[in-house]
């Protein structure tokens, strides 16, 4: 087993390796600056994790590891242009440093390279991690609807918010093992496994990300803090609040979600006020916890020594106290 700085700078230096300096630039300069910007590679450390638990080299999983991470940062160019978000990883959103049609050309052009990034592998192999990856591709696309179609609505219930933050987030953490998976040539029962693994880990992380989203540090977490505010995101925060508030903290929140307020910022301290008071935020922690132990239990299921799982538990720890 390696360290996780191995897999990170293995993959990094596969990243540089395979970088596209041509013209025109106005279509590769933004793809490689949102590449290059950093960011945690959680996904492409995962399909190589993936691939070595099941006892093969995991730089045969690079392609498909870059083909992840390409495909989740295509996603996070055109979310950023439908959540109108500023920042991303501390920096300017493609969005707002070149405009809306770089975005989403630069974003499609990426798509097509993680398809390019599949095409290495032989035949057989190619063909199973493409039905993975289209399915997922298309969920990731359903949930993000989702996630737009819920911001106009007041009566999101917490299970269709599940489904949502599964659909657009969680698959991809999941498709990203079982992809690794399938490199190695695991079986049909451990590639479910790893795969029930991901999607339980996948949840946790949404809502963490939906904790820190309010609840980060404005320093250091990269983002806009109170984005999800500003764009009356429906996340377990406000569900929960919703469930819990009483009299006029229940009707102020339902208000504040309704509008687009002149003052974003007494917007956001008056719901977070809220969030906290009715036991959301207590309520969200503990969903990380529960879900991120979910992933655990699944660990059971795979079919290699406990020893060689240690990497993903102790990956699974570590997520649920992170900060950006
Ligand atoms: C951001 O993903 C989008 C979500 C699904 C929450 P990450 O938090 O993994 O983003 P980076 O790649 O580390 O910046
Ligand atoms: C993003 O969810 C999910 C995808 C990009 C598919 P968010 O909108 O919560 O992600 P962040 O917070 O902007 O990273
Ligand atoms: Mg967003
Ligand atoms: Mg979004
Ligand atoms: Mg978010």
């Amino acid at each position: 087993m390696h360290r996780l700085q191995d897999y990170r700078e293995t993959f990094l230096t596969y990243l540089k390796e395979n970088a596209t300096h041509k013209e025109p630039i106005q279509l590769y300069e933004p793809i490689n600056y949102i590449l290059e910007l950093g960011g945690k590679r959680m996904r492409p450390i995962l399909t190589l994790m993936g691939c070595e638990l099941f006892g093969t080299d995991y730089k045969k999983a690079l392609p498909a590891a870059m083909a992840v991470e390409v495909f989740h940062n295509f996603s996070l160019v055109h979310d950023d242009i439908m959540d109108d978000a500023p920042l991303r990883r501390g920096k300017t959103t493609v969005h707002e440093k070149w405009d809306v049609n770089t975005g989403i050309l630069s974003g499609d052009a990426m798509l097509i390279n993680a398809y390019q990034y599949l095409a290495q592998y032989d035949a057989k192999m190619l063909k199973e991690l493409l039905v993975l990856f289209n399915t997922t591709a298309l969920q990731v696309c359903e949930g993000q609807q989702y996630d737009v179609d819920f911001e106009v609505r007041d009566d999101v219930t917490l299970e269709e918010y599940l489904q949502m933050i599964a659909f657009k987030t969680s698959v991809l953490v999941a498709a990203a093992l079982q992809m690794g998976a399938i490199v190695a040539g695991a079986s049909a029962k451990d590639q479910e496994a790893i795969y029930a693994f991901g999607k339980n880990l996948g949840i946790a992380f949404q809502l963490q990300d939906d904790y820190l989203d309010a609840f980060g540090n404005p320093e250091s977490f990269g983002k806009q803090v109170g984005g999800d505010i500003i764009e009356n995101k429906k996340t377990y925060l406000y569900i929960i609040a919703m469930q819990n508030a009483k009299g006029e903290d229940k009707k102020s929140l339902q208000q504040l979600f309704s509008l687009q307020p002149e003052d974003s910022q007494t917007k956001i301290e008056t719901v977070k006020a809220i969030f906290e008071k009715s036991g959301a935020v207590a309520a969200i922690l503990a969903a990380v916890e529960e879900y991120t132990q979910l992933a655990f239990e699944q660990l059971k299921h795979i079919n290699v020594s406990n020893g060689s799982k240690d990497a993903l538990l102790a990956f699974g720890e570590s997520l649920m106290t992170r900060r950006v």
